[in-house]
């Protein structure tokens, strides 16, 4: 055998071993060239009496990384990855997949259609159709439990997570982990293999099958997800596991080509492309970010200390500023419980809370600022405290180090105003718990250079933060939604739709909880000191029925009732008769609303807020408005977020 090269498929010999190299940069996406390439390099392989095994390996920095997610608007092109698999599977000579990086869909369903699969030890693999809202197409429901068992391919293919290399091979779906060159050692595991029986490929082997109460159990769980793929890929792993093979592959191919088309499926593939366009803006792709290796954190409190918190998981050290002593006690203490909590999600051991605390200096001395290069202040939320931070700042900080505020609803222009190097400053708006939410609001000034910009964009991703670009207008991009939002639900109420029909037809849209039981929950005096605050600057605030309810004490779980009453140590939502007492007289009757009437009412009006935003500079395009919701408001991904909603229902005039 010659070597062969086609655009995206290169075939050598090592000896009697065929290397076949996939090369389709970025991420080996399998395309309609390389499934052919892939058909191909099989044929070849077996026309070549010197070749006795093949090696299926990937160039760049991943093993094929699945299907051709743009691919999937259009009609599906032959040759279809089934086949491909089949074929592999079927060959006469052993193949290897060799994975380095991520094998994920697609790329791990043409692993599990060869003989072996060796990986790098920091190698994934994982079935995350699921999360495109969709369900493995090449077998990924059938060949997982004739690797790995049942169990293993509910927890792998519902769940769309992938797994460590070490996880894989305990579980069977992998044959090897081996350190050192990945090539060499594939070569040298298929030569080893061809001394010994082959096992049987993964299609003939038999599975377990499981009692029905496994089956109910799982139900249960994926039915938490909110949406179908997983409920579907769930019943067709059964079907997998009770129906001879060639069945259960023609009933996953028939799920898989009915969910493509789906509106969820369509609404997670723009939410995954607005995620990768966001993350890296076209306009910063040749600048270079500043270095950041120690952070300076101004505040304790609930944002601070979420913000440390944040920092230190991701392995930067800590620079924690209070304004005394017992101020930064309870800030290391809020800290130390975060931690606790990283601890008991399994995201840290003991020695790794260890480790969070000591990375942290704390102190009461703005001079222990000095090696920081980023500074992120978390004071109380006015305007004279912030700029008396900045002016510290500006003295203690070096001149190169960027300087950012996370201020919610002050404008940054106001609290930079008059600073010397106004252009290393910046907004970053965190969301709480901020160890926790993925969202950052990235709000530059006039005058931010375009490397502090990038530094910006470049820390959220060493946080494994979601950044998005807000322009400056009071609760720039989420919480001028979440004001018009509420504002609506408020319309509704007094329009006589009851508060717990509200709450109800925002759960069914697929929030975990509606606007009225998210405030009990959050607290309605922080929206409540915001409004007093603009009112006491002369701003025209209108009274909100929330002014109401705090002015008479209701500010929501924490005093035992807020829209609804609670019962002492329950949070379970009480409809209060307190409540229809203070809005009496301002309430029309009781008036029954279909409930995707009202969520339409309400997502159309933040649909329309989003549209103003868009027109007045403040969001950059559609997409950043639904990462901002879905990312720190709760909007259901697979709903794609309200610009996505408000499209694909055909709104095309959201003016007003
Ligand atoms: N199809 C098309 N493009 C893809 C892609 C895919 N499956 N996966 C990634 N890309 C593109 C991204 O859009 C991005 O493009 P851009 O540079 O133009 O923005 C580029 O590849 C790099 O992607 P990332 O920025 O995400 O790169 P990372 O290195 O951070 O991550 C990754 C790499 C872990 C592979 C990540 O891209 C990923 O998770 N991709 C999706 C994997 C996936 O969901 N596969 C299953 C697809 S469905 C399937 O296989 C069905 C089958 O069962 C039939
Ligand atoms: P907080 O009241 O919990 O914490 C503020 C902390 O700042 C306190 O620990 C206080 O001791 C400290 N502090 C005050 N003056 C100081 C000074 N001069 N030097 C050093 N430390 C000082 O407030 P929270 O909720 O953490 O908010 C902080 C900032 O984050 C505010 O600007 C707020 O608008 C913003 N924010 C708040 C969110 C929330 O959900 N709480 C969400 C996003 C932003």
């Amino acid at each position: 055998m010659d070597a062969k090269n086609s655009s995206v498929v290169r075939l050598r010999r090592a000896g009697d071993i065929a290397i076949v190299t996939v090369d389709n940069p970025p991420v080996n996406a399998l395309s309609v060239a390389l499934r052919q390439g892939l058909l191909d390099a099989v044929e070849d392989c077996e026309a070549d009496e010197a070749v006795r095994a093949v090696v299926l390996q990937c160039a760049g920095r991943t093993f094929i990384a699945g299907a051709d997610v743009r691919e999937f608007g259009k009609p599906p092109q032959p040759p279809h990855l089934p086949d491909v698999v089949a074929r592999i599977e079927g060959a006469r000579k052993p193949w290897i997949a060799a994975i380095h990086g991520t094998a994920l869909g697609g790329g791990f369903e043409v692993a599990m259609g060869c003989r072996f699969r060796v990986a790098a030890p920091d190698a994934k693999v994982g079935l995350p159709e699921v999360t495109l809202g969709i369900v493995p197409g090449a077998s990924g429901t059938v060949r997982t439990a004739r690797l790995a068992g049942v169990a293993s391919a509910v927890e792998l293919v519902t769940s769309g997570r992938p797994w460590k290399a070490d996880k894989a091979l305990s579980a069977g779906l992998l044959d090897g982990v081996v350190a050192g060159n990945l090539e060499d050692e594939a070569i040298a595991f298929a030569r080893a293999a061809l001394d010994r029986p082959l096992p049987e490929v993964a299609s003939e082997r038999p599975v377990e099958p499981m009692p029905e109460a496994f089956w109910q159990e799982a139900k249960k769980a994926v039915a938490k997800a909110g949406h179908q793929a997983p409920v579907k890929a769930l019943e067709l792993i059964r079907q997998g596991s009770e129906l001879p093979f060639s069945d259960a592959m023609a009933k996953e191919r028939e799920a898989f080509l009915t969910l493509r088309q789906s509106d969820e499926a369509a609404a997670l593939r723009h939410v995954f492309f607005a995620e990768r366009a966001a993350g890296r803006p076209d306009a910063l792709r040749f600048v270079t970010p500043r270095q950041v290796h120690t952070v300076g954190v101004i505040g304790g409190g609930t944002m601070g200390a979420g913000i440390a918190a944040a920092l230190r998981l991701a392995g930067l050290p800590v620079v924690l500023i209070e304004r005394d002593q017992a101020a930064l006690d309870r800030g290391m203490d809020t800290l130390s419980t975060l931690f606790d909590g990283a601890v008991k999600r399994g995201k840290l051991d003991a020695k790794g809370k260890a480790e969070c605390m000591d990375g942290v200096t704390g102190s009461v001395d703005y001079s222990a600022l000095v090696p920081c290069d980023l500074v992120i202040e978390a004071v109380f939320e006015e305007i004279g405290v912030k700029r008396s931070v900045f002016a510290e700042l500006v003295l203690h900080c070096r001149p190169d180090a960027i300087l950012a505020t996370n201020t919610s609803y002050l404008d940054p222009r106001s609290i930079a105003e008059g600073l010397p190097n106004p252009e290393r400053f910046i907004g970053l708006h965190f969301f709480s718990p901020a160890h926790i939410m993925k969202l950052l609001e990235i709000v530059p000034v006039t005058e931010t250079a375009e490397e502090v910009l990038a530094s910006a964009f470049a820390l959220a991703r060493q946080l494994g933060k979601m950044p998005v670009k807000a322009g400056i207008c009071e609760g720039f991009i989420g919480n001028r939604i979440l004001k018009r939002y509420r504002s609506e639900a408020e319309t509704l109420l007094l329009d006589g739709v009851a508060i717990a029909d509200i709450d109800q037809a925002m759960r069914s849209f697929g929030f975990r909880m509606g606007p009225f039981e998210a405030q009990d929950l959050g607290g309605l005096d922080i929206a409540f000191l915001q409004r007093e605050g603009a009112r006491a600057a002369g701003k025209d605030v209108p009274e909100t029925l929330g002014d109401i309810l705090v002015k008479a004490g209701r500010k929501g779980q924490k005093t035992g009732g807020g829209w609804y009453d609670y019962n002492k140590g329950d949070r379970t939502p009480r409809p209060s008769d307190a409540v229809a007492q203070l809005l009496k007289g301002r309430m029309k009757a009781q008036k029954p609303m279909p409930l995707d009437a009202i969520s339409s009412h309400l997502i159309t009006a933040m649909a329309r807020e989003g549209q103003a935003l868009l027109e007045e500079g403040i969001a950059g395009q559609p997409s950043d408005i639904d990462l901002v919701e879905i990312h720190g408001y709760g909007f259901p991904r697979w709903k794609g977020g309200p610009m996505f909603w408000a499209e694909r229902m055909g709104l095309t005039n959201l003016a007003g």
